[in-house]
């Protein structure tokens, strides 16, 4: 069956980890688009912050959850709350995410839970609230509504400290399941050449170990981040923007390069035989 979605100025929009990276700018560019959000992340007052921006022009066009997404009742709450507030949503966004650099034998079975808490269980409860609200809803004009899913790379493919995100979801791991099974070989050595030296340079900075008991400001498996910043504080490289958003902007390009390889690799095996 075909879903109808409302155009996105229409639309009410819930985004998890909305107080920094993807999730920030992604509020911003909605809200510029005339979408009304509801944010939910654990620092509440980058949340507010982050409303007081939207809704400067008077209108209340954003709201503040502060919520741990690990917590079932606080995914929970954030339904609820786009339901009293807007009286309904039309897209979820499960965006909220932390991840651990460690080697897997050092790594405690504690940080991996969480982890797993943080970036799998916490998709599985935002679809259900989500599913839910659909299905109840029912109102004729757009019934239905999306739910997007933020995956990673890491989800499929193994490098050395990265190994306890295991998350299978969204179109990035789509494509990348796709691209790895064509081309395992492939994806594998695009994986040893590009990701495993960034991986394991020894000037990465590292953080010191956040417990519970024991939180470091700057880290945010167990406490929330410090919030409001676009681009992450590590001092390694910085895509200026994704390769889907540089071929979607350079089109002529992206054929003309697609057509090359082709014909590249057309020729490579042709030399072979
Ligand atoms: N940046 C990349 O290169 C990249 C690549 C692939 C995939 N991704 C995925 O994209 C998503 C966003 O990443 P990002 O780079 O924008 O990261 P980020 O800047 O660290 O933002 C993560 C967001 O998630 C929130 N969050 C973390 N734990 C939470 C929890 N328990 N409950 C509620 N909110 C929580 C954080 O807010 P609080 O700390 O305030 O809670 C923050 O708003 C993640 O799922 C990540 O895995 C990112």
């Amino acid at each position: 069956m075909a879903v109808r979605l409302r155009p996105l100025d229409q639309q009410v929009v819930v985004l998890t980890g909305a107080s920094s990276g993807i999730g920030l700018s992604t509020a911003r560019l909605a809200a510029r688009r005339g979408a009304r959000l509801v944010l939910a992340a654990r620092n509440e007052a980058a949340l507010r912050q982050l409303c007081d921006e939207l809704n400067a022009g008077g209108e209340r066009r954003a709201v503040a959850v502060a919520a741990d997404v690990a917590r079932e009742e606080d995914v929970a709450r954030i339904a609820e709350t786009a339901v009293a507030e807007f009286g309904r949503f039309d897209t979820w966004v499960n965006n909220a995410g932390v991840s651990v650099f460690g080697e897997t034998t050092q790594v405690t079975i504690e940080d991996f839970r969480r982890v797993f808490d943080v970036v799998s269980w916490s998709v599985v409860y935002g679809c259900r609230q989500a599913v839910a609200h659909y299905r109840s809803r029912g109102d004729g004009a757009g019934a239905g509504g999306a739910v997007v899913n933020v995956g990673s790379l890491f989800g499929d493919r193994a490098t050395p400290l990265h190994g306890p995100r295991d998350m299978f979801v969204g179109s990035q791991a789509k494509t990348t399941a796709l691209a790895g099974a064509l081309f395992p070989r492939l994806v594998d050595r695009y994986m040893e050449r590009h990701m495993w030296p960034s991986q394991m340079a020894d000037d990465r900075p590292s953080q010191p170990r956040e417990t519970p008991d024991s939180p470091q400001p700057t880290a945010a498996l167990w406490t929330a981040g410090y919030g409001m910043h676009v681009r992450g504080s590590n001092a390694g490289w910085h895509r200026r923007r994704s390769y889907w958003v540089a071929a979607r902007t350079h089109p002529v390009r992206t054929v003309a390069g697609t057509g090359v390889a082709a014909l590249g690799l057309l020729a490579s095996r042709a030399t072979r035989r």
